[in-house]
C-alpha cells in the first residue's frame, strides 16, 4: 500500500498567510464584475481593480476520501453599499458538505438551497458554521478588517459557480446608514 504522508501546515494569521502556501487563488474586482449589483460602481471601482479574496488551498488529492482545506480571506471594502464577497458556489457533488471555522474578522455566511430557501449565519472568530449537503454558500466581509476563515469539505466535492454568476443569491447584504442588513436581492 502506498500510503499518502500525513503532513501539517501552519497558519500565519498576522502574515494572513498558508505556510506551505499551497495553491492560491487570487480574485480581483475584474474576475467577478457581474457579482456585485451597483453596475456604475463597479465600473468605477474597475479603474484600480482590488483583490476581494484570496485562498490558499493545501494540496490534496481530489478524492472522496480525503478532505480539502484551505484559508480564506476576504479582504474588508464595498462596490457601492455592497461589501466585498466571495463569488459563491454549489459543490459540483451536491450532497458533499463544510465547516467554515472564523479565525479573524466579522462577517456573513449567506447559503441557500436550489429551491431558494435562505439561511444566513454570522462569522466572528471562533464560530464553527455548518454548510450542510445541497446548501450553496457566500462569504461576506461587514467588518472594516480582513475576515479570515479555515474551511474543510470533502475531497472531490468540487465548485460549480455557474448558476450564483449567472443569477446571484436571493438575498445580498448591504450596509445602510451604519447597519449591516440582508435584502432581498430584486435582481434576482
Ligand atoms: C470550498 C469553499 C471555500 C471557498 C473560498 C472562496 O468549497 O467553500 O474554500 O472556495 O472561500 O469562495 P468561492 O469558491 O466561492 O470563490
Ligand atoms: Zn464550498
Amino acid at each position: 500500500m502506498n500510503y499518502f504522508k500525513p503532513f501539517n501546515s501552519y497558519i500565519e494569521l498576522e502574515k494572513m498567510k498558508l505556510n506551505p502556501e499551497g495553491d492560491i487563488i487570487i480574485r480581483k474586482l475584474s474576475d467577478m464584475v457581474n457579482v456585485f449589483q451597483d453596475k456604475e460602481a463597479v465600473k468605477e471601482v474597475l479603474k484600480e481593480n482590488p483583490i476581494i479574496y484570496k485562498v490558499y488551498n493545501v494540496q490534496i488529492p481530489e478524492e472522496s476520501g480525503h478532505l480539502q482545506h484551505c484559508i480564506s480571506i476576504v479582504y474588508p471594502g464595498k462596490i457601492g453599499n455592497e461589501y466585498y464577497m466571495t463569488k459563491g458556489h454549489f459543490h459540483k457533488i451536491k450532497e458533499t458538505s463544510e465547516i467554515y471555522l472564523t479565525l479573524k474578522g466579522k462577517g456573513k455566511l449567506v447559503m441557500q438551497t436550489p429551491d431558494q430557501k435562505v439561511r444566513v449565519l454570522d462569522m466572528e472568530e471562533g464560530n464553527i458554521s455548518y454548510i450542510p449537503p445541497y446548501w450553496a454558500h457566500r462569504t461576506v466581509n461587514i467588518g472594516d478588517e480582513p475576515l479570515i476563515f479555515f474551511g474543510v469539505y470533502r475531497g472531490d466535492a468540487g465548485h460549480n459557480y455557474g448558476i450564483i454568476e449567472e443569477k446571484g443569491m436571493a438575498v445580498i447584504i448591504i450596509e445602510e446608514g451604519d447597519k449591516t442588513v440582508i435584502k432581498n436581492n430584486l435582481a434576482y
